[in-house]
């Protein structure tokens, strides 16, 4: 069959391929997604109870406000979709993407040399350089497209569950009752979910967002004296936080202000400001009243949930999960229990069984285990490119969050992660917009290497879990740095005060 070639092709309809859409418009870009609709995490990874973390303001679209900007509400992820839809008709970007179009392969079809030059080359050069496969769900053969250029926005989460490894004859397949990941728990409807779990002995894997939300969900199914309580199984303790203030402060104060965030380390700071930032590294410790407040509010001793880790590694790795109002209460009536346990573990076929020897009785478990985004990545990106992915440290090193030095004519969007992933990715798409129809050059393929090693090193400096590739304690340099080689101003209030301790992103 014939391959058909369009300029730019892009891998994922959620927040990120629709905002690239909408960005690189003007070449009428092709959209391949997996799915039946747009929206990604949103439309596929959520609970009846998943609500936005970030604040509305802060996950909208520069040009596309929140027709209630100004409600204080997290909205549901409903919500998020209805608003993602707007965004999406109003600026006509549906007609470019594609439904039920899976990229199953990504072919190489560009120059030898172009791949290893010490220049990036031009995004648009005129001829082919990928050839993307698409299986759809009407046919079994598969579809080339050959593209210049491609967007990868196939999302960090959701899809691929991140499953745990047991030994052998120790797995779910011996186990009487159900196990399933939260990605499976996704799907049921209302009444399903409640039928799982309603008077079932639950246990469930995680002390994350999708583990903590799921415990009350299966707490509120439980209600009354017929109702079990359901097991969290703890493996690393995280900090959580009830609310975006704290002792009555604002929580951007601390940390996404210029005035805050200069008390981090940054890429490219010069001799002085790094004799100042090291000079006013006490000051960071005042962010200790977030760790102090927290052990006041919140019954973390009682729990033995307070994290022996600084605050701020959390924070660093995008890993805050906001709690859900009644998580304590519930536990306080019985209804969720906390195991603590950083063995490893298997099943036995009434429950599952820990190294020490103890066992939880269970009917149901559930794995709130993660995602294995990478994998979506190492499935399609043909080799050689497939080894540079997380080349040199397992972290993706990305110019700008979006462009691998060493993987010719593609961009990654959606892959690092700031406190309003629609805003990291928006700007970004901006960015890769103004690069395409050469406004601005991209450095040598050894300086943007350099500018990532910085990043990736101050991530390494900042949080233990660096490999979460967050740049939540330097996002305001980091979109600096992104207006100033698009040629705007970085500075984006009217007054220096409202510059400095205003939020920005
Ligand atoms: C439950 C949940 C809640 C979250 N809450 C917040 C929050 O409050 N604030 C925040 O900033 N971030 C949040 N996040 C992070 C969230 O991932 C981002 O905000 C954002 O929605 C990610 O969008 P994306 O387009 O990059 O990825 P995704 O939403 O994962 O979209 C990727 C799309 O690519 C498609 N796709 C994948 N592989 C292929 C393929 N091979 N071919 C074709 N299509 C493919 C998928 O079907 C999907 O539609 C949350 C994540 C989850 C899972
Ligand atoms: N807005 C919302 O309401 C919302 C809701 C859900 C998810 N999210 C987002 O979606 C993303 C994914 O969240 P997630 O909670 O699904 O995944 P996650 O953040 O990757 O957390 C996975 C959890 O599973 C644990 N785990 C993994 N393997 C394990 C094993 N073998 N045994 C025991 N425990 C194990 C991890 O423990 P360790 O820490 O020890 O690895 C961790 O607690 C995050 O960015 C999150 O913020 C947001």
């Amino acid at each position: 069959m014939a391959v058909q070639y369009k300029k730019i092709g892009i891998i994922g309809g959620g927040i990120s391929g629709i905002a690239a859409a909408k960005q690189l418009s003007q070449f009428e870009p092709v959209v391949f997604e997996a799915t039946d609709s747009i929206g990604g995490v949103w439309k596929h990874c959520s609970y009846r109870s998943t609500k936005l973390q970030t604040p509305r303001c802060d996950y909208e679209f520069s040009d596309f406000p929140w027709t209630q900007r100004d409600n204080t509400s997290f909205p549901s992820y409903r919500e998020i979709l209805d608003y993602l839809y707007s965004y999406a008709t109003y600026f006509d970007v549906l007609k470019f993407v594609k439904f039920n179009s899976k990229v199953v392969e990504i072919r190489y079809v560009g120059d030898s040399e172009s791949s290893a030059g010490a220049e990036y080359g031009s995004l648009l050069p005129g001829r082919p350089v990928w050839e993307v496969g698409v299986q759809t769900t009407q046919s079994e053969t598969i579809q080339w497209y050959a593209f210049e250029f491609v967007v990868i926005c196939t999302g960090k989460y959701g899809d691929i569950p991140a499953i745990p490894k047991f030994p052998q004859n120790r797995g779910p397949e011996i186990f009487k009752g159900k196990v399933l990941h939260t990605i499976d728990y996704c799907k049921l409807n209302e009444e399903e979910s409640t039928q799982l779990l309603k008077g079932k002995k639950v246990v469930i894997f995680g002390y994350k967002k999708s583990a903590i939300d799921l415990a009350v969900e299966c707490a509120e199914a439980n209600q009354g004296p017929e109702g079990e309580p359901c097991t969290m199984v703890v493996r690393t303790l995280h900090w959580t936080v009830p609310h975006y203030s704290v002792w009555g402060l604002p929580f951007y104060m601390f940390y996404s202000t210029r005035a805050s965030q200069y008390l981090h380390e940054r890429p490219n700071q010069g001799f002085l400001r790094t004799l100042l930032c090291h000079m006013l590294s006490p000051m960071r410790s005042a962010v200790k009243i977030i760790e102090s407040y927290l052990t006041w509010k919140l019954p973390l001793e009682k729990y033995g949930l307070r994290p022996d880790h600084p605050f701020e590694e959390d924070y660093a790795s995008c890993q805050m999960a906001i709690l859900p109002e009644n998580f304590f209460s519930e536990a306080d009536k019985g209804k969720i229990a906390i195991k603590r346990s950083t063995s490893k573990w298997w099943f036995w076929e009434g429950g599952v069984q820990f190294e020490d020897g103890s066992r939880l009785d269970a009917d149901v478990v559930v794995l709130a285990t993660g995602f294995d985004g990478k994998q979506k990545l190492k499935a399609i990106i043909p080799d050689p490119f497939r080894s540079l992915l997380e080349f040199p440290s397992g972290m993706m090193p990305l110019y700008r969050g979006t462009i691998n030095p060493l993987i010719p004519n593609m961009a990654f969007v959606g892959y690092i992660e700031s406190v309003s992933n629609l805003h990291t990715a928006e700007i970004r798409c901006k960015w890769l917009s103004r690069l395409v129809e050469d406004q601005f050059r991209l450095p040598s393929v050894d300086k943007m290497l350099e500018q990532t090693m910085k990043e990736m090193e101050i991530m390494r400096r900042t949080t233990r879990f660096y490999k979460r590739s967050c740049i939540s304690t330097f996002s305001i340099n980091h979109s600096d740095e992104i207006c100033e080689e698009m040629g705007w101003r970085s500075w984006r209030k009217k007054s220096w005060i409202a510059e400095a301790f205003s939020p920005l992103q």
